[in-house]
């Protein structure tokens, strides 16, 4: 939720230095670096993910809420049913 409030913010703020600098003349060009320092800087979201194809369950809804608890129980079915195969740290890579 963070990471989406900082893009509305930097996508805002980049509008209104835009805004600015058609306005203002003199400060045209430091205000335009800025935003686009402001482009680069923000937390923008991972473009694999948009680009990914959707499965199946891309659209499931976790039936627990995300809560500590919900992870804590995850990690030790994980530990009892998975990790025999996917490893301890879930890579798959071992065992
Ligand atoms: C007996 C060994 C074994 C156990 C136990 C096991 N897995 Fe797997 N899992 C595999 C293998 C082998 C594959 C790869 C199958 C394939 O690619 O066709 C796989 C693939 C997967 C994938 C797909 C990964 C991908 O990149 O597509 C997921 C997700 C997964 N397992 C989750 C789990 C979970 C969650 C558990 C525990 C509830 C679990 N597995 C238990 C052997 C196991």
């Amino acid at each position: 939720a963070r990471a989406v409030v900082l893009c509305l913010a930097t996508a805002l703020g980049v509008a209104l230095a835009a805004a600015l600098a058609w306005r203002w003349r003199r400060g045209r060009w430091p205000v335009l670096a800025l935003a686009g320092l402001a482009l680069g800087w923000a937390p923008w979201p991972p473009t694999h993910l948009l680009w990914a194809p959707a499965v199946p369950t891309s659209f499931h809804r976790s039936p627990t809420a995300f809560a500590a608890h919900s992870l804590e129980r995850g990690g030790a079915l994980y530990q009892r049913h998975c990790a025999s195969c996917h490893g301890a740290d879930g890579r798959g890579n071992s065992a």
